[in-house]
């Protein structure tokens, strides 16, 4: 894994038989200082911050502002880089720490995680890298993003795919988990080989049943032949940071997240999880900077079959970043994953209620907890979404559009925010009746 060590020659022992010794002194690394409380308390979360005390800050979501813990390791490594990077990359060019706190956070093995720089990047490589064939129908819904939606098209179109959207639900707030499901069921064909959802859709804040699509999935592929199978894939990056399960609970064959929103990783990461078996089929399309990619290269073979580290796009990158990341993961872990959860889930409940008590809001997230995350989506009477946003941006409360053809207001209580902070944010929303 000390990929840069293997490129510039400095360990190199496969292919060319050559190693060199180890070196001297690297540039120390300090351990991180922000030591939490035995329990920690959301004071003590939101005192991890930066963010400035003037705003309410009600769509952290966007893109996250680091807790100490990162900073401090963005800033070790910023620090190292610049010192001396030769030396600093030798000593730390190892994604290793990284993928193991990905793989405690996510229940899941190391070996099926690749990295990516956002949520973006994710799906775009992993459509792309799809074995689509021409006549393949990839079955997506009219509910995602715009990154997923164009990564779909463009792979669609490079195979000679074809794409259908259908609509898991007509208004958000009445979703139902048994119809989203049983829509999706419905609608897989012979030719269907991907489906493509969201877990938390950003336009109204519902969350999918996205195990539920996964044993649908599993039922349309029973007498499958392999290379048959439909493959479902799941852009996951607001239920990533916000809800307390692990990969295998989800049952999907492939999960995307950036983890500069809701994880509070540092700008510019991300995670690609595949199921072990599912990896071999996919074409990487950025050349990955690994061992086994780069021997195989040298010695003019056909590299190994696809797995997760090949589908990490290579090249030099911001890497006081990425091997930050692990210390986001780590946060999320010391505060306890449950207890985001329950915290996430409480303020947004707080903040519905109060929403939906007011009669001239329309809540379009559902009230229930199991179908809702921390995300709500909502419209004022007789103020259309950016002027809901500038008068409560006027009030010092960051809220945002969703960026869809048919756009809400948002807000989204996070573990950064407190019931306080719902309670002036309900105050202004009511004082636009
Ligand atoms: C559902 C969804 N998917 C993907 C993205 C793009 O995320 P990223 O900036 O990590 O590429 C967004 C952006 O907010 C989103 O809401």
């Amino acid at each position: 894994m000390k990929r840069r060590e293997f490129l510039t020659g400095i360990a190199v022992t496969g292919a060319l038989g050559y190693a060199t010794t180890a070196d001297a002194a690297s540039p120390a690394v300090t351990s991180a200082t922000s030591v939490a409380p035995a329990r920690v308390d959301w004071e003590w979360v939101r005192a991890q911050f930066n963010l400035s005390r003037d705003w309410i800050h009600m769509s952290s979501f966007l893109i996250a502002s680091h807790p100490r813990v990162v900073r401090e390791a963005l800033e070790r490594h910023r620090r190292g880089l610049d010192e001396d990077p030769i030396l600093y990359l030798k000593s730390h060019d190892d994604e290793a720490p990284v993928l193991e706190a990905a793989s405690r956070y996510m229940g899941a093995r190391p070996s099926e995680i690749a990295l990516t720089d956002s949520t973006t990047m994710g799906l775009g490589t992993l459509y792309g890298g799809l074995p689509l064939r021409a006549g393949d129908e990839i079955l997506t819904t009219t509910h995602d993003h715009y990154a997923h939606h164009e990564s779909i098209r463009l792979a669609a179109r490079r195979a000679g795919a074809t794409v259908r959207k259908i609509a898991l639900y007509e208004r958000g707030a009445d979703a139902s988990a048994e119809s989203m499901a049983q829509r999706i069921a419905s609608a897989i064909t012979p030719h269907t080989r991907v489906v493509g959802v969201t877990w938390v859709h950003s336009c109204t804040g519902v969350v999918t049943p996205v195990r539920a699509i996964a044993h649908a999935v599993a039922r349309a592929n029973a007498g499958r032949a392999a290379d048959n199978r439909v493959l479902l894939c799941v852009d996951g990056v607001h239920g990533f940071g916000v809800k307390n399960v692990e990969m295998a609970d989800l049952g999907c064959d492939f999960f995307v997240a950036g983890c500069h929103k809701w994880i509070l990783g540092p700008r510019g990461t991300g995670v690609l999880w595949g199921k072990a078996d599912a990896w071999p089929a996919l074409r990487p399309t950025i050349p990955h900077f690994g061992e086994e990619a780069w021997n195989a290269w040298y010695k003019g073979v056909e590299p190994p079959p696809t797995n997760a580290d090949m589908m990490t796009p290579g090249g030099y990158h911001s890497f006081e970043h990425r091997w930050a990341l692990a210390e986001a993961f780590d946060f999320h872990r010391q505060i306890g994953k449950a207890r985001v959860e329950s915290r996430i889930l409480e303020l947004n409940r707080q903040c519905k209620e109060g929403l939906l008590s007011m009669r001239h809001v329309t809540v379009h997230t559902p009230k229930a907890a199991a179908l809702s995350a921390g995300l709500i989506a909502f419209e004022v009477a007789g103020l259309a979404p950016p002027e809901v946003v500038a008068r409560l941006a006027a009030k010092k409360i960051h809220a945002k559009v969703s960026p869809y053809r048919t756009s809400y207001a948002r807000v989204a209580p996070a573990i950064l925010n407190t019931p306080a902070e719902v309670d002036i944010v309900l105050r202004e929303i009511r004082a636009l009746a």
